[in-house]
């Protein structure tokens, strides 16, 4: 037994494989560093769900399906905002995304191209609610990125920064067996439906251990600049029980490369808020204080180190990182979805019972 099911091989897939020894990420074949920055979530979409659901994809049919669903999403925009109360921008996502239908009487649309094209929908909208503005209609000519971007800013993203968000998007989209893919896939074993999947996945992304851990780095970015002392302050958090933000990983024993990917993304939007010198400084201190507090255990940079840098560079905010990592991530949990569906078993492990035997009558 493992707490964590380390090791433990729970599927078999065509989709991705993340090689921990050498810090490499195989999608389809295709190495990411060769993906990123080479196309958009329309291209890596048709990539990973080609063959497993209906019909043939590829990212020009993509784009004007996910731009009509982007239409139908928006109709229903004004029911949910004026639910969604103080809900947090997860929260609120969340809810939106569960509010979809399985099946949808009024639309054949595959769901995994309606829930996908929902998600920039819903949170540009939930964003511009929360600072009291009315939600910009979708361009369904747009890809999902310039869109999304068009929508949250109310006015077209300059070429840098739709290129950046391509990248990041691209970058997140799947993982191989990470916690929220896991979900949907149980999820999807029983035959729930894709929607249902999708939810439970983005419950499980929402957690720090997962895709809830960009936003605190950001958090630790300006408590060691009000501390004045890198090396103390890390050392102390060390000290004190605390996880490094953006650093270890359950897979990588090396550096994740999609570090690096989104390492370029934040120097190339070098206009905005940039801080990467001191996130040079602060992770090459980290790396040594790590190595130094926990000398049997490698550990490095992840992916969402520089993903706080380049979010914030994209004017995100910070309370929004993690649904925006859904909103790229949705391709790979609905691929993992169809193929669950297509060649998958009920997933049903065992527990092992270690509570009191059956006392006497
Ligand atoms: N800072 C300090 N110590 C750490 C860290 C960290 N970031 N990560 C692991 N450790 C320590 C941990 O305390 C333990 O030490 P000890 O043996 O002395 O108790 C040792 O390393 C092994 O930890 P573990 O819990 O077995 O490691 P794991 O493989 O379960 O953890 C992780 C993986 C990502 C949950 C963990 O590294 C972590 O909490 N990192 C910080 C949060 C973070 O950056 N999350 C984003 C993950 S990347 C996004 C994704 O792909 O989902």
């Amino acid at each position: 037994m493992s707490e964590g099911l380390e090791g433990v091989i729970a599927a078999r897939t065509i989709l991705s494989h993340v090689d921990g020894q050498r810090g490499r990420l195989i999608l389809r074949g295709r190495r990411l560093e060769d993906l990123a920055g080479q196309t958009d979530l329309e291209g890596i979409a048709a990539l990973l769900w080609y063959g497993l659901g209906a019909g043939d994809p590829n990212p020009q049919t993509l784009r004007a399906r996910f731009g009509r669903q982007r239409q139908s999403a928006f109709a229903r925009l004004p029911g949910l905002l004026a639910r969604v109360g103080p809900l947090q921008p997860m929260e609120a996502l969340r809810f939106m995304v569960a509010s979809l239908p399985d099946g949808d009487p009024c639309d054949d649309a595959p769901a995994q191209e309606r829930v996908t094209a929902a998600i920039p929908v819903f949170l540009a909208g939930i964003l511009r609610h929360a600072t009291g503005e009315a939600p910009v209609a979708p361009d369904p000519a747009l890809n999902q990125a310039a869109d999304f971007l068009a929508m949250l800013g109310g006015k077209a993203a300059s070429a840098a920064e739709i290129a950046a968000l391509e990248t990041y998007l691209v970058t997140v989209a799947d993982h191989g067996l990470n916690a929220s893919t896991f979900a949907a896939r149980v999820i999807a074993s029983t035959q729930a439906g894709t929607i249902s999947a999708v939810t439970g996945a983005l419950c499980a992304l929402k957690g720090p251990l997962h895709g809830g851990a960009p936003g605190p780095v950001l958090d630790m970015f300006d408590a060691i600049t009000e501390s004045g002392d890198t090396k103390a302050w890390l050392e102390a958090a060390i000290d004190g029980g605390e996880r490094l933000m953006g650093f270890g990983h359950r897979v990588y024993r090396v550096r994740d490369p999609r570090a690096d990917v989104l390492k370029q993304v934040v120097v190339s939007l070098k206009d905005g808020d940039n801080r990467i010198a001191f996130a040079e400084a602060v992770e090459a201190t980290a790396l040594a204080v790590l190595a130094a507090k926990k000398p049997g255990r490698r550990l490095d940079t992840n992916v969402e180190f520089y993903t706080a840098l380049a979010l914030q560079a994209l004017g995100i905010p910070r309370a929004a990182f993690t649904a925006l990592f859904a909103m790229g991530r949705v391709v790979g949990w609905c691929a993992h979805i169809m193929e669950q569906e297509r060649t998958g078993r009920l997933i049903r492990p065992s527990a092992d019972y270690v509570g009191p035997e059956v006392s006497a009558a």
